[in-house]
């Protein structure tokens, strides 16, 4: 009992003085929480009124310092739009760079080098300020979903950008320039064309693949310095505007995607410009207009006239040179064709076809580019199984070909060699035993020589796939212009052979020296990277030597006056 009653005393203590403590507790904590509260309550009022006009009264004045030692999310808000207020006026008069490519926009932008270098900044700044600001998450999302996008759609949807031409200050020599009129400029690039200084070795370009590189250096040089291109907004697509970037056709495709993502050379203002593009595709034209088995090209080609007389009505430039200074880049094999119902269009415009027959009576060497054929399987990577061709002593085939027995040439040749000779690997289509264990590309990097014949048209993708993987090209097609023919010395990486010689191949390929063969191996790596489609345009890559080869053509028009 006594322990009980003892017990029971300790136990109504401890009630007794927990209730108080709480009740204690209570009153203190209820003040505490209401001072609590307020306190909470006013610094909320004084954050919102700091942070929401925040930015509008910043962009007036910049009465920021008050506010400048509070917590760290504080600091990081007020740095974000120091940095607008800093940055984007500035970011605001830099932007209309790439789009008013006039040469006194140019001028007046780039005279002035502070201007040029705090612009620079301040894109990089905007940028890093919107990646770390609560955009980007949002931005992450976009991102992803823009990718899962792009996989759907795979091909034709790939996105290329060339980053802006590096705001660096203009020389003397380009103020000069692009104080000219575009004709004026002309007549310069043609006058400094002829006095090009002789270079016999350029770091940088392989002075034996070009007919003669002097030339080639002087003209790409005042390509970069003078050329605009004006790109028709008109057209509907898919025949206009939306290349095609993979098959055997793809090379109009990836030159018109990269034409018209392109920054340096493009300008808005057809006044300024030297050449103007036609941007269409003959390949799409082929699968909207062409009928089936019509064997009726006539729906393409007055499609073509229509369009043509459309643009001369609409604007003054075609009918200034009766489209001598316009040009257009198709691939698909009716190139030529279909241009036939519009005279002018045939005859006066600069054409960078594929099929680049002189025997056609459409293609006009010297004038007219010879656009390489390349077949792109996969436009995400253009660069695919490039490179890698077996040294000399590890190539035991001769010759190679493999391929449909179309045209004039390629029974003929099978006929010769079909089963005749060692080393001779000439086939029709590739047989399923004998791609099993090798496939068609190890062929090309396992053969000396790559026999190129032509099929319905004189132009082949072999010669471009022997030039990926590292095989010497052996051209069979008479009245075939090779690609950047007015450039390119052909005989310093490749074989051209008259179609009568196909009786004498062996004989012939076995004539050639392993020394020249050597040099020729050696040239042809050499030449890859101008045969490359980069996804950001590179110097001297492919779609730079086609808009190069177009300058040069353009500037042979030039009459310089007396
Ligand atoms: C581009 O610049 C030229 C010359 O400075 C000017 O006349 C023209 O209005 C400008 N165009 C645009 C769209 O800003
Ligand atoms: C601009 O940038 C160049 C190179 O980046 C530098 O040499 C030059 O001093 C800079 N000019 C100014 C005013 O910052
Ligand atoms: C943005 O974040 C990156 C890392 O995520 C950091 O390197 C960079 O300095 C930050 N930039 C700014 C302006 O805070
Ligand atoms: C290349 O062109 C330059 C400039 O026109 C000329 O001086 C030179 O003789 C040419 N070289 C050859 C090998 O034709
Ligand atoms: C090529 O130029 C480099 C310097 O630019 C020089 O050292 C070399 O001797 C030159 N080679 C020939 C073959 O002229
Ligand atoms: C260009 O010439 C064609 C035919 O001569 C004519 O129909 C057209 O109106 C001309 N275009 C302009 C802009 O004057």
């Amino acid at each position: 009992m006594a322990g009980l009653r003892r017990g029971e005393a300790p136990w109504h203590e401890m009630n007794k003085l927990l209730i108080r403590l709480i009740v204690v507790l209570y009153k203190v904590d209820r003040r505490k929480v209401f001072l609590l509260g307020a306190t909470i309550t006013t610094l909320g009022l004084i954050l919102q009124i700091t942070l929401v006009p925040f930015p509008l009264f910043t962009w007036l004045h910049s009465p920021l310092v008050r506010v400048s030692s509070t917590s760290n999310s504080l600091t990081t808000s007020l740095q974000l739009s120091l940095g607008q207020v800093r940055y984007w006026p500035l970011y605001q008069t830099a932007s209309p760079v790439p789009f008013n490519t006039s040469a006194q926009a140019l001028n007046e932008v780039q005279a002035s080098p502070a201007l040029s270098n705090s612009s620079v900044e301040t894109l990089k700044k905007v940028h890093s300020v919107e990646g770390n600001a609560t955009v980007s998450k949002r931005k992450r999302r976009k991102g992803r979903r823009r990718r899962r996008r792009k996989r759907e759609d795979a091909e034709d949807e790939l996105e290329v950008e060339t980053p802006p031409p590096p705001p660096t200050p203009p020389t003397p020599l380009q103020r000069h320039v692009w104080s000219l009129s575009p004709n004026e400029a002309l007549v310069y690039a043609k006058r400094e064309l002829q006095n090009a200084p002789v270079v016999t070795n350029d770091s940088d370009l392989h002075a034996p693949i070009f007919k003669n590189v002097s030339m080639f250096k002087r003209s790409y040089e005042l390509m970069e310095l003078i050329l605009k291109v004006y790109i028709y907004p008109d057209g509907e697509r898919p025949i206009f505007h939306e290349p095609q970037l993979s098959g055997i056709y793809a090379s109009e495709g990836w030159f018109m995607k990269l034409m018209e993502a392109n920054r340096q050379f493009v300008t808005r203002d057809p006044e300024k410009a030297h050449l103007f593009y036609l941007p269409y595709s003959a390949r799409q034209l082929q699968q909207a207009v062409y009928v089936e088995g019509s064997h009726n090209l006539a729906p393409l080609s007055h499609f073509l006239r229509d369009y043509v007389n459309s643009l001369a009505a609409k604007y003054p430039f075609w009918n200034r040179t009766h489209g001598a200074d316009h040009f257009l880049v198709a691939c698909h094999d009716w190139g030529p064709y279909i241009l036939k119902s519009h005279k002018e269009l045939a005859k006066n415009t600069i054409k960078a076809l594929c099929n680049a027959d002189l025997s056609e009576g459409v293609f006009e060497a010297g004038k007219d580019i010879s656009l390489p054929e390349t077949t792109i399987k996969r436009p995400r990577s253009p660069h695919r199984n490039i490179g890698g061709g077996k040294r000399v002593s590890q190539r035991p085939i001769l010759a190679f070909f493999a391929g449909n027995l179309h045209g004039r040439v390629r029974p003929v040749l099978l006929r010769h060699w079909h089963n005749k000779e060692q080393g001779m690997h000439i086939y029709g289509p590739l047989p399923q035993n004998v791609a099993s264990k090798m496939t068609y590309i190890e062929h090309m990097k396992s053969s000396k020589f790559c026999i190129c014949p032509m099929g319905y048209e004189v132009n082949s993708p072999r010669i471009v796939e022997a030039v990926y993987y590292e095989c010497i090209p052996v051209i069979i097609a008479d009245n075939f212009i090779p690609p950047f023919f007015d450039e390119l010395d052909w005989s310093a990486f490749s074989i051209i052979l008259p179609e009568k010689d196909i009786p004498r191949l062996k004989e012939i390929l076995v004539g050639i020296p392993l020394r020249r063969y050597l040099n020729m191996l050696a040239n042809l790596k050499m030449l890859q990277r101008h045969f490359l489609w980069n996804l950001r345009p590179m110097k001297y890559d492919l779609f730079h030597m086609i808009l190069h080869s177009i300058w040069l053509s353009r500037l042979t028009q030039v009459q310089i006056p007396d």
